[in-house]
């Protein structure tokens, strides 16, 4: 597997996009402003991460999703990894990164993977999605913020 940046004139690979954040609009807004990261397997992308800068020395991964059939390989930690890694050659010095309280597994990859949680934004995905979204039985309402600094 090989993570490389996302060329230019390449389509972005939006089924992997809307894996990690149900709204086109949301993802529209900050895409083009952001760093991103793809994993290509066997000659196909089947990972991204997406970074944007929110300041001079905070980034925030807006986005992370790896292809369903192949999530639980690692893919992705090393996705986390190399968008550290790129944020710390680029001079940032926080790196941010934001999930749902019913996002058992992303919690446990950003804590994993050294973020700290940081606060909550209480009601998040209730102002923001149209439609109440359940994972594992849990609504999630909240979005936990997490940070770490490189
Ligand atoms: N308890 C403890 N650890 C857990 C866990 C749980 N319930 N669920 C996952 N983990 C751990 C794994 O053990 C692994 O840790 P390790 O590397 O120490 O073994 C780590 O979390 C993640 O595993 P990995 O295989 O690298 O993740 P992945 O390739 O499946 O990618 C996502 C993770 C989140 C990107 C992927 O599942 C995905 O695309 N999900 C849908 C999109 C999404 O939700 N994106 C995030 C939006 S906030």
């Amino acid at each position: 597997m090989v993570i490389r940046s996302l060329k230019n004139d390449e389509q972005p690979p939006w089924d992997l996009l809307l894996l990690a954040d149900p709204s086109e609009e949301l993802v529209s807004a900050y895409l083009n402003d952001s760093f991103c990261y793809v994993a290509d397997l066997d000659n196909s992308v089947v990972g991204i991460i997406v970074l944007f800068p929110k300041s001079e020395d905070i980034i925030e991964v807006m986005n992370i999703a790896v292809s369903e059939y192949i999530q639980g390989k690692g893919i992705g930690s090393k996705l986390i990894k190399h968008g550290i890694e790129a944020a710390k050659e680029k001079g940032f010095k926080t790196v941010e990164i934001g999930t749902g309280n019913s996002s058992i597994s992303q919690l446990a990859l950003y804590q994993k993977a050294g973020f700290r949680i940081v606060g909550i934004d209480q009601d998040f995905f209730v102002r923001h999605y149209p439609e109440p979204i359940y994972e594992h039985g849990i609504q999630c309402r909240d979005m936990i913020r997490l940070s770490m600094q490189i």
